[in-house]
């Protein structure tokens, strides 16, 4: 049943939304979950063949799979774009020899928008475009990187998943992706970004304690330790491809801290970084030959940063790469009076630690079989879906305007971090 008091935007990613959490309690592991009612089928579009859409052994995440799962028979992948046509001819391939061959047997490869666009039966009408191709080719207003207006244009109404970061382009363009924001709100259309940390029943346990006990956020203090020697792609060590490492994975907890801490005064940002070509910066489990890429582009082994909340609260956030082995080190700790919670190792084994006031021994909460990238998805589709059987019903908690903030933040701390390296350089030269 419909709630005739909300607006219709509540819940829809728009960046007037109100509600910005959702009960610990309805986030439904997937075999939990039944399907969702219905017999029509759900006629989706992936843009990208690649890891995020179809997983990997880097990671969790593979879109493909959650859809399957919560959509059932209804789901029909209708179009595959990816220019890496056999790429995604072979993903289709595997997913048509195996049980769910009917999202996909009838599902056509394009190469390009264009191409899809002008070829795609009339008859058929996407309920959703889930974009995960890589962000260099997206986040702008320029042709060849403008999917998400050519989507908004020829397909409006049409919702939207987007993967993170909204675009790893030079600085200058962060404008364009606000441009995009403020199409996807004029338009009221609804469009949810991949920051699936938010999703985690432990972020919304923290989320219910602020929010029931009335707490002012003091400060967030982030660190994010990857494990490099997994990291096997070029593209991720190289500046110019990846835009480094806190613009294409540090923006998870960058998000997350302003998730928590609200909007960050930009020019506060002040970060320091430790370089690829210092002496602490020495890595000795690469995987990949780092001599190829221009020493320019090479990226920091280390950056810390910091800096003020409108509201006046101190955000800090440090980017580490270190660790060898597979698992990353990642810890998010936010203070108000009385009161730390600590989110302890939320990409496998998420655990919350909660001190109050009246006690000086934290309490511990476990999170088994939490999948966020799945509760993204479901609340996603219950979103279009329009299936509200109450007021806590499913909502989108990363809207494009907030994810462009993040993008902008992520920005503001490489920006101060390579201004400090150039003070110092400059100050060894004298
Ligand atoms: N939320 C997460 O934890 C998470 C995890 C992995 C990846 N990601 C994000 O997903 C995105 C893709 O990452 P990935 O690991 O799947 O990369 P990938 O390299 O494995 O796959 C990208 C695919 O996109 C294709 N492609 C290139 N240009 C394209 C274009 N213009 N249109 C359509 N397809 C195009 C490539 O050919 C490739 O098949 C990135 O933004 C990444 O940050 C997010």
């Amino acid at each position: 049943m419909s709630n005739p008091n909300r607006r219709p935007s509540d819940r829809r990613g728009s960046s007037f939304s109100r509600r910005d959490s959702i009960d610990p309690r309805k986030l439904v592991p997937m075999d939990k979950m039944t399907h969702i009612s219905g017999t029509d089928d759900f006629n989706v579009v992936f843009v990208g063949a690649g890891n995020i859409m179809f997983g990997s052994d880097e990671g969790p995440w593979n879109h493909s799979f959650r859809f399957e799962h919560k959509l059932g028979r209804r789901l029909k992948v209708i179009a595959l774009i990816d220019p890496a046509t056999e790429r995604a001819k072979e993903v289709l391939r595997k997913k048509c020899d195996s049980f769910v061959i009917s999202a996909y047997e009838n599902t056509r490869v394009y190469k390009n928008f264009d191409e899809f666009h002008k070829n795609l039966p009339k008859s058929l009408r996407p309920r959703a475009f889930v974009v995960g191709s890589p962000p260099m080719f997206r986040g702008t207003l320029q042709s060849g990187r403008d999917i998400e207006t050519l989507i908004l244009k020829h397909y409006p109404g049409v919702a939207l998943f987007i993967e993170k970061p909204i675009a790893t382009g030079p600085v200058e363009e962060i404008e364009e992706g606000f441009k995009i924001a403020k199409q996807i709100e004029d338009t009221k259309t609804i469009c949810s970004i991949g920051y699936m940390l938010r999703y985690l029943k432990a972020v919304q346990m923290m989320k219910h304690i602020i929010e029931e006990n009335n707490l002012t956020v003091m400060t967030t203090i982030a660190r994010y330790a990857c494990a490099y020697e997994a990291i096997a792609k070029p593209d991720w060590w190289d500046k110019s491809k990846s835009a480094g490492p806190v613009i294409e994975q540090g923006t998870h907890f960058c998000d997350l801290s302003r998730y928590f801490g609200g909007e960050v005064d930009i020019d506060t940002v002040m970060a320091h970084s430790l370089e690829w070509n210092e002496n602490a910066g020495q890595l000795s489990a690469m995987k990949v030959d780092e001599s190829k890429i221009p020493p320019e582009n090479r990226i920091p082994r280390v950056t810390s940063a910091t800096w003020k909340y409108d509201s006046g609260a101190v955000g800090t956030f440090t980017h580490v790469v270190a660790l060898q082995g597979t698992n990353y080190s990642c810890e998010l700790e936010v203070y108000a009076d009385g009161y730390c919670l600590r989110l302890v190792d939320p990409y496998v084994q998420p655990v919350l630690y909660v001190r109050k006031p009246g006690d000086d021994h934290e309490q511990t909460y476990r999170f088994n079989n939490d999948d966020p990238f799945f509760s993204e998805v479901s609340n996603l589709i219950d979103v279009i879906e329009d299936i509200e059987e109450d007021p806590e019903a499913a909502c989108i908690l990363s809207t494009y305007e907030d994810a462009v903030k993040t993008y902008q933040l992520t920005w503001a701390i490489r920006q101060a971090s390579e201004r400090s390296r150039a003070a110092k350089l400059k100050k060894a030269a004298v």
